[in-house]
């Protein structure tokens, strides 16, 4: 996947720095040309002899050195098909969140055309902390990749997220972003994401616990591999994908016309929204002040969107969520039957590592055929190549795209 390519791999002053010389190791193996940049703060961290000798070449750091005839770090910002920055400390994130250009690696992002993978690695307090979540926010606006930290036990003894995300992974994403495939190329793909509101009153609503995430994942894979991507989401604390045309909602009706207005144009809808299945019957005008009884809010059912969808489908592909806490198999293959789907993917959310708020989901992809596949714990990105690695080869999809279409971009 790397034979030929150029990449600067970045590293900063974290401790993880050490896990950066495997990633190196693995690239350089892989066939990739790797330019290594370290920060001052790195160099505390990690030898400049261990990853010269793993790239096969001298380590930058010095914006001013005088062995380079040119201009050294815009010949390397330009000759870069790739910048990684593994670690990444919550310093070189916020400078490039601003743009600041005072060392030869933050000089060099800032000059780059390239793409720029960050793999962040901190404290969970630092992780955590507003500013610097903000910062990462910015990034991902502008469409730098990020690889979010994974949770555990951190270097300084606490417990949280901060852990650089696995080589495995680093690499996974690298060489997606260098070999992308673009077999959605001149398709729509409809997603919805998010949990739907329904108001009781003024102040309070019936919500669920979606973070959007995997939805969210599957709307930037589905543009990745070229698709034009319509993203209906409920409200979310997540930045909005850049290039994807996004429609904010909050209840499910709101959603359905939303839906229902994108869906004749769409030849994939992926419904990752956790929709609300019943609202208030009346909504109080005023804000509800307790009484020390018994509140009772009497419900009525939510139109079922991808129900409506499976009974108006001709040509689209539809792709359901099934979140259960037991029989997880059963009630997703009742639901794909029940709304004609053409796959679902099944999560069973009770299991630490999968479902709500998590970055890492464990899913069983189950087919109108009876197919089901089972993956193991990854990423939600991860997860949703892998939704569409199988979309593709469904012969429902092959037959209908080899006639119309395939070639257009
Ligand atoms: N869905 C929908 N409209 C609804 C409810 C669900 O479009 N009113 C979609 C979801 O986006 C998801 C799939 O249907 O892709 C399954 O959602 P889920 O809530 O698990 O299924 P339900 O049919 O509502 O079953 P139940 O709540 O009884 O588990």
């Amino acid at each position: 996947m790397f034979e030929g390519k150029r990449l600067v791999v970045g590293i900063t002053g974290g401790i993880a720095a050490y896990k950066a010389a495997d990633l190196v190791s693995r690239l350089s193996k892989e066939g990739a040309q790797v330019q290594v940049i370290l920060t001052e703060a790195a160099r505390h961290f990690i030898s400049p002899l261990t990853l010269a000798t793993l790239s096969r070449r001298p380590v930058l750091w010095d914006l001013f050195s005088e062995g380079h005839h040119g201009v050294q770090h815009i010949d390397v910002a330009q000759e870069a098909d790739l910048v990684v920055v593994a670690p990444a400390t919550a310093n070189i994130i916020a400078k490039m969140a601003v743009g600041l250009a005072d060392d030869l690696l933050s000089t060099v992002v800032l000059a780059t055309k390239a793409p720029v993978l960050v793999a962040p690695a901190m404290n969970v307090n630092m992780y955590e902390n507003p500013v610097f979540q903000q910062n990462l926010h910015r990034l991902q606006e502008l469409g730098f990749y990020v690889i979010e930290p994974e949770s555990g036990m951190l270097a300084c003894g606490m417990e949280g997220k901060g852990r650089l995300a696995p080589v495995e992974q680093i690499l996974q994403a690298a060489a997606g972003i260098l070999n992308p495939r673009r077999d959605l190329a001149g398709k729509t793909v409809l997603v919805t994401a998010g949990g739907t509101r329904e108001a009781i009153d003024p102040v309070r609503y019936i919500g669920n616990r979606s973070s959007g995430k995997m939805g969210y994942a599957m709307a930037a894979v589905a543009q990745e591999r070229g698709a034009r991507v319509v993203l209906i989401t409920g409200p979310t604390m997540l930045p909005p994908p850049p290039g994807i045309e996004v429609i904010g909602v909050e209840t499910t009706r709101e959603m359905q016309v939303e839906v229902l207005r994108y869906f004749p144009k769409a030849d994939i809808v992926v419904k990752a929204a956790a929709v609300a299945d019943y609202r208030p019957v009346s909504l109080s005008t005023h804000k509800l002040k307790k009484t020390g009884e018994k509140l009772t809010v009497e419900l009525e059912p939510n139109p079922d969107i991808l129900a409506e969808l499976g009974r108006l489908k001709d040509r689209q592909v539809l792709v359901g969520f099934a979140a259960e806490t037991e029989e997880l198999l059963a009630n997703a293959s009742h639901k794909m039957e029940k709304k004609k789907l053409d796959m679902i993917v099944a999560n069973d959310v009770t299991r630490e590592g999968a479902g709500f708020g998590s970055d890492t989901n464990i899913v069983s992809l189950l087919f109108a055929d009876g197919r089901v596949v089972e993956l193991p714990r990854m990423s939600k990105t991860e997860v949703a190549h892998r939704v569409f690695d199988h979309l593709v080869e469904l012969p429902a999809w092959r037959s209908k795209n080899h006639a119309y279409g395939m070639e257009e971009e």
